[in-house]
């Protein structure tokens, strides 16, 4: 597995593009998310879509042509707002948060771990504009889910994968081993664990974690790992 080398001096750049920036707020600016960017692995920055709208009531929805329930996001703010981003830089990845995306994953989000400089659209309502989507010029380069179910909107979504892409940059968790043996890293799950007190309501910690041995203990955990990941996700194993 490749973690990124982070060039000094230049974070990982994320864009995040949406039409209710509150609710990004408050993820962003809290423990290793928040940490990240301080310590300048990471820079999240925040764009309000209405700030792309230009008429008086800075409509960023209308009804479906057609008909149907809920609103779609107008294509106008949306190109407005990346273009306006792609002129000051070059962006590796522009993603469209949506359910019918490619499925995201550990692989995935150690690929983009490894980028300088990403965009995230996060769909509302009743989705985007389908033009968006097709537009020739490729304004969209990737579409990701982050499961099979549908949220209000992609702002969660977009705070699951920054989260999972930003604590794979060296430095933003506290152990840089930890990121390396997370579940699915080898595709496998993580091994359980414990911390004191070494006897909890009649409940032991097993005896080789305390033994001091860390060949014994790397080897119960490479066990461990095998029978979690035969147990709950037969799937990996295949
Ligand atoms: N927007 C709505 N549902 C979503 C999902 N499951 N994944 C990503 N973006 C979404």
């Amino acid at each position: 597995m490749s973690l990124r080398i982070a060039p000094k001096g230049q974070p990982l750049r994320i864009d995040i593009l949406s039409a209710v920036p509150k609710l990004l707020e408050s993820p962003l600016s809290e423990s290793i998310l928040a940490r990240a960017q301080k310590k300048k692995l990471a820079e999240i920055v925040v764009h309000d879509l209405r700030a792309f709208t230009h008429d008086k009531h800075r409509t960023l929805d209308e009804p479906p042509y057609g008909g149907g329930a809920g609103m779609i996001l107008k294509p106008e703010p949306i190109f407005e707002c990346i273009e306006s981003l792609q002129a000051q830089r070059a962006y590796d990845e522009v993603i469209y948060a949506t359910a019918d995306g490619e499925p995201f994953n550990q692989k995935i989000a150690n690929e983009l771990s490894l980028k300088a400089n990403l965009i995230i659209l996060c769909g509302h309502y009743k989705g985007i504009d389908e033009r968006v989507r097709s537009f020739e010029g490729e304004l969209i380069t990737r579409e990701l889910s982050i499961g099979d179910y549908v949220l209000t909107g992609g702002e969660l979504a977009a705070l699951v994968i920054t989260d999972a892409v930003v604590r794979l940059i060296p430095g933003a968790i506290g152990d840089g081993e930890s990121a390396l043996s997370d579940s699915f890293q080898d595709g496998m799950l993580d091994a359980p664990y414990y911390t004191r007190p070494p006897e909890f309501r009649g409940m032991k910690v097993p005896e080789v974690l305390l033994s001091g041995n860390h060949k014994e203990i790397a080897e119960w955990r490479d066990v461990q790992r095998q029978k979690r990941t035969r147990e709950r996700r037969k799937d990996l194993m295949e």
